[in-house]
């Protein structure tokens, strides 16, 4: 897709080169670096996630260390692969993607550990260069320690300069490379061809291109990135850490913005899609993983985990619930302690209470499964009261069977529902009761041994011990 840009040329198409493929030493990981979680997606993904919001012609990953790891990682998704067999530099990693990269095109690089930043700042980048420009995103650091600085006399951005290559004014510099240039893909070429490894680390370093094109007489633009967390660049298990944090504040303001309250912003953990009605309140230590969808005035209370579930509108969750593949209607209320396997659904103004596990279940509107309670497999209708400490016995050790519960049954404490079994509408079944027949609509069913009390019955008592043993 063509558009103009603010200086008035129309774009040449996007290409988009990630590289991915150095070690990451310093994370001290058999993980490849770029695979590391971050909001429990790995690095790279954040990033081609960003690539993927600008329209580019196509998006190049340049892998290495960790082989086939990293590519595997990201299968049946459309992105070109360029090997980089040895890890000889950023500079060197370029020029393994460039052979297919259109001549006439413009070049977008990004770093594979620069997982925040936005597509929106890549697009200012972009519109700030003339096809025939370069452009570099900069940041100013109050601690720029590790990254490449920015040398500008006052003509402008003449050269970078690598932490470990400084002199001592150089270190002093502020601002610094994030890692993320564009430029022409023909002249890149060129330059990337006089690229030499002479420097402390001995590497084929993509930051000498600067002076390159400066020498040619080719505009450098130093863009300055607004947000500091978004050049971060994920070198070590601390920065991992605090780009993590950095990223869930930005979600949860995002949310706040739509007036989703929080106990507290910095205890809380979103590792993939949260999607929040108005008045949503979320107490600490709160963790969503996969699509969460929580409709208005839904309220999460302490110490929860919650993956891949919908809640219906006012559903109160208690502390400490485990929840997964479920859905809840409107005005439930589920825990303390409660665990929902894949498959339960609770109707409207279910209650679901301490130390209940529902596994694979249609639970009816308004019915009650408030203590020490497993359902596994069962169709419940609704108004249906379950008592403390009853368990569906689905599994003979072989199969899996189905529980049927009619609207309105109520089924006494501890009782076993050996299934398949049926217990009818209305019916009651007394508590104790081991269920193998259907219970009939209606009706109280019991299965449990008379209760006895033997008359003459007589205390054990103690033998006495033999004289001088002790
Ligand atoms: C690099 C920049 C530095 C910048 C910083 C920003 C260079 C020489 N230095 O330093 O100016 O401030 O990023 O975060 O470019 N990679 C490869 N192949 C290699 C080496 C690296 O694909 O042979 C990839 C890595 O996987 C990583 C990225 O390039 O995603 C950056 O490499 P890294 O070694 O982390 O560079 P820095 O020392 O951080
Ligand atoms: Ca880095």
């Amino acid at each position: 897709m063509r558009r103009r840009n603010l200086k008035g040329y129309e774009d040449l198409p996007l290409s988009i080169v990630i590289l991915a493929a150095g070690q990451g030493t310093r994370m001290r990981s058999s993980l490849p670096k770029v695979l590391q979680p971050l909001a429990g997606q790995p690095l790279l993904r954040h990033v081609v996630n960003c690539a993927r919001e600008l329209t580019a012609e196509d998006i190049c990953v340049v892998y290495g260390h960790g082989g086939d790891a990293v590519p595997m990682a990201f299968e049946g998704e459309s992105l070109r692969w360029a090997l980089q067999s040895e890890q000889l530099g950023t500079g060197h990693a370029v020029m393994q993607a460039m052979p297919q990269t259109p001549g006439g095109n413009q070049v977008l690089i990004l770093a594979g550990d620069v997982p925040l930043l936005r597509a929106t700042t890549l697009r200012r980048l972009l519109d700030a260069c003339g096809n025939d420009e370069f452009g570099i995103l900069t940041v100013d650091l109050e601690n720029p320690q590790g990254y490449g600085r920015i040398v500008r006399d006052d003509k402008g951005v003449q050269r970078i300069v690598e932490e470990k290559d400084t002199s001592e004014a150089e270190r002093k510099i502020r601002e610094i490379n994030s890692g993320v240039m564009c430029c022409n893909a023909n002249a890149l070429k060129k330059w990337l061809d006089q690229l030499d490894n002479d420097n402390s680390q001995g590497e084929y370093y993509l930051t000498d291109v600067i002076a390159l094109a400066v020498a040619d007489g080719v505009a450098v633009h130093g863009i300055k990135a607004e947000d500091v967390d978004e050049v971060m660049g994920i070198n070590d298990k601390t920065q991992l850490a605090q780009a993590e944090r950095a990223l869930q504040k930005r979600r949860v303001e995002a949310l706040m913005a739509k007036g989703v309250g929080f106990a507290d912003p910095a205890r809380v953990d979103i590792r993939g899609t949260l999607t929040c009605g108005r008045d949503v309140y979320i107490d600490v230590n709160a963790v969503f993983e996969g699509d969460v969808v929580l409709e208005e005035n839904v309220v999460i209370e302490a110490n929860n985990l919650i993956r891949n579930c919908k809640l219906g509108a006012g559903t109160v969750v208690h502390p400490n619930c485990h929840l997964e593949g479920a859905a809840m209607g409107a005005n439930c209320e589920l825990g303390p302690y409660a665990r929902l396997r894949p498959g339960a659904n609770l109707a409207d103004n279910v209650k679901a209470g301490n130390f209940v596990e529902i596994k694979k279940s249609n639970i009816g509107p308004g019915s009650k499964v408030n203590h020490l309670t497993y359902i596994g497999d069962t169709e419940m209708g609704s108004g249906v009261n379950v008592g403390a400490g009853t368990i569906t016995c689905n599994y003979d050790g072989a199969n899996k069977h189905l529980t049927k519960i009619g609207d309105g049954a109520f089924i006494g404490s501890g009782v076993n529902l050996i299934a398949p079994v049926e217990v009818g509408a209305g019916a009651t079944v007394g508590a104790g009761t081991t269920l193998s027949k259907a219970a009939p609509v209606d009706k109280l069913t019991l299965a449990r041994a008379r209760q006895v009390t033997i008359e003459n019955w007589q205390k054990p008592k103690k033998t006495p011990k033999p004289a001088g043993k002790s």
